[in-house]
């Protein structure tokens, strides 16, 4: 039974007393039922003396009992006269000084001169003593013991008023000084779950929560876990905040470096342009060098562009954030991979309102590059590759190639995720476009999905919608195909 600490401590003590109490209420009990008949045996031996002097007082009628008469006899004092084993006669003193006539038990016959208890009938046990007085006979003298049994029985109700009062009071004044108790233990699982809510996973540098000064007092059982609960949330921030400050350092080196690729790759780019057109004739391997120096610059640049673009978005840099309609955008990107692959088809849905979002069109347009980028180049020509613009603000673009390779798909948006093992490859890309595509949603707080099977592969992008703005401004049809007839939108402000 789980029970909570506070139940536990004022349980144990309740029983505690309980137990105890009830030991010392039998000793007390059974001590007193000891002294009382001590003390009742000494009151019936001294009646009996009396008896027997009595009983000397010449002439004593054989059947008489008149020995209870004699003076400081107490009331109720029962007597008898036993005389050959016979019980002649048997009487209790009155209240008023008389003697009444009672029934007495034979076995009055075999009392000694040791108190033992007789029990009379309707007048109850008494104690008696037997003394031999002079002429022979058997004098038996005896005292009630309803005195005695009166007085256990009041102690006993005595005892049991005062156990249950102490029970009362232990569970009221244990409830409080426990609860007192126990009172730092909950501020300490307070603290501790106040920090087990931060987002601790984002990396970020955090400041935690601490246990208050009053339940650090190291003399203290309570205090010592809550110093060294706050020890260790020192030292778990500092490990954050180490953690942070060295990501911290590799992004801006990554994003520095980056940058600094750039201008000699652009010289490069630059001089083997200079050298193709320069007009001096070179020989076939000269000039297929010259073309590999150039595409490969040119891949190159690509990576440090995105390797620049995935540092700064990961430190946090702040878009550019303006109202936006994603339909100009998507048709821009599809012509552009329309002019790069004439061989695939390509397909646009644009709803009739502008869908606004708030956000970079530079960096949008190139989430959906991106996207447009893939469906065209792990695609063979021929594949339908259709852009869809929701007025929810999702951009989703599906075709019906061959499919993202199952082993891929899982980390799919992971950085360098590539389908085709080898980074041998001639063309193709480095693995970041997905990661890009990634990023740049999530600095858009939007989000970007992928579902893929041989045939179907579709992504999309959610972006947190802009109020819709009334229609009426949109232009006419749903579909439009950019192939054979390259049809454009007005407002798209289509090249290409
Ligand atoms: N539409 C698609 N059809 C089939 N496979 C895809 C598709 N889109 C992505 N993939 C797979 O996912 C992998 C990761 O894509 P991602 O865009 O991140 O990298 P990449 O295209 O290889 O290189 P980069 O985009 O940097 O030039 C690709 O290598 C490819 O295997
Ligand atoms: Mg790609």
């Amino acid at each position: 039974m789980t029970m909570s600490l506070e139940t536990k401590l004022v349980v144990s003590s309740i029983a505690l007393l309980a137990v105890v109490s009830a030991v010392i209420a039998t000793a007390t009990t059974l001590l007193f039922n000891d002294f009382l008949t001590d003390r009742l045996d000494l009151q019936v031996s001294s009646a009996a003396r009396r008896s027997t002097s009595t009983a000397v007082q010449p002439p004593p009628e054989a059947r008489e009992v008149s020995f209870l008469l004699f003076p400081g006899q107490a009331v109720d004092t029962f007597g008898a006269r036993v005389r050959d084993g016979v019980v002649r006669r048997a009487a209790v003193l009155t209240g008023v000084g008389t003697v009444r006539q009672v029934q007495a038990p034979p076995e009055l016959a075999r009392v000694t001169g040791r108190p033992v208890t007789v029990s009379l009938g309707p007048l109850g046990d008494y104690r008696m003593v037997g003394v031999r007085a002079p002429d022979g006979d058997l004098l038996v003298t005896g005292l009630p013991v309803l005195g005695v049994q009166t007085t256990l029985t009041r102690l006993v109700v005595v005892e049991a008023a005062v156990t249950l009062a102490g029970v009362a009071v232990v569970a009221v004044a244990a409830t409080l000084l426990v609860r007192r108790a126990v009172r730092p233990l909950g501020r300490l699982a307070a603290t501790a779950a106040r920090v087990s809510e931060l987002p601790l996973a984002t990396g970020e540098a955090v400041r935690l929560a601490r246990v208050p000064e009053v339940d650090t007092d190291p003399r203290t059982e309570i205090g010592q876990v809550g110093g060294a609960l706050n020890r260790m949330l020192g030292h778990v921030e500092t490990a954050f905040a180490v953690r942070h400050e060295s990501e911290t350092r590799l992004r801006r080196f990554i994003a520095d470096a980056s940058h600094e690729l750039r201008t000699p790759l652009a010289s490069i780019v630059g001089y083997a342009e200079l050298t193709r057109r320069g007009g001096e004739p070179h020989g076939p391997q000269t000039t297929h060098a010259l073309g590999r120096i150039r595409s490969e610059a040119g891949r190159m640049t690509t990576l440090v562009e995105d390797l620049l673009l995935l540092a700064r978005l990961d430190a946090g840099r702040p878009l550019e954030r303006a109202e936006l309609d994603l339909s100009p955008i998507v048709v821009n990107a599809v012509s552009d991979a329309y002019a790069a692959a004439p061989g695939h088809r390509w397909l646009v849905s644009l709803p009739d309102q502008p869908v606004l979002v708030v956000g970079d069109a530079d960096r949008l347009h190139q989430v959906v590059t991106n996207l447009l980028a893939n469906a065209r180049t792990h695609t063979p020509p021929g594949t339908t590759v259709t852009t869809t613009v929701l007025p929810e603000a999702i951009v989703r673009v599906a075709d019906d190639g061959p499919g993202i390779p199952a082993h891929v798909l899982p980390h799919v948006f992971g950085r360098f995720a590539r389908g085709d093992g080898s980074r041998s490859r001639l063309a193709g890309g480095s693995g970041l476009g997905l990661a890009i595509v990634s990023a740049v949603a999530a600095a858009h707080d939007g989000r970007v999905e992928v579902a893929s099977v041989p045939g179907n592969t579709v992504f999309t992008l959610s972006l947190p919608s802009r109020d819709q703005v009334p229609p009426g401004e949109g232009g006419p049809p749903d579909a439009h195909e950019h192939g054979g007839d390259q049809r454009e939108r007005d407002r798209g402000g289509i090249t290409g």
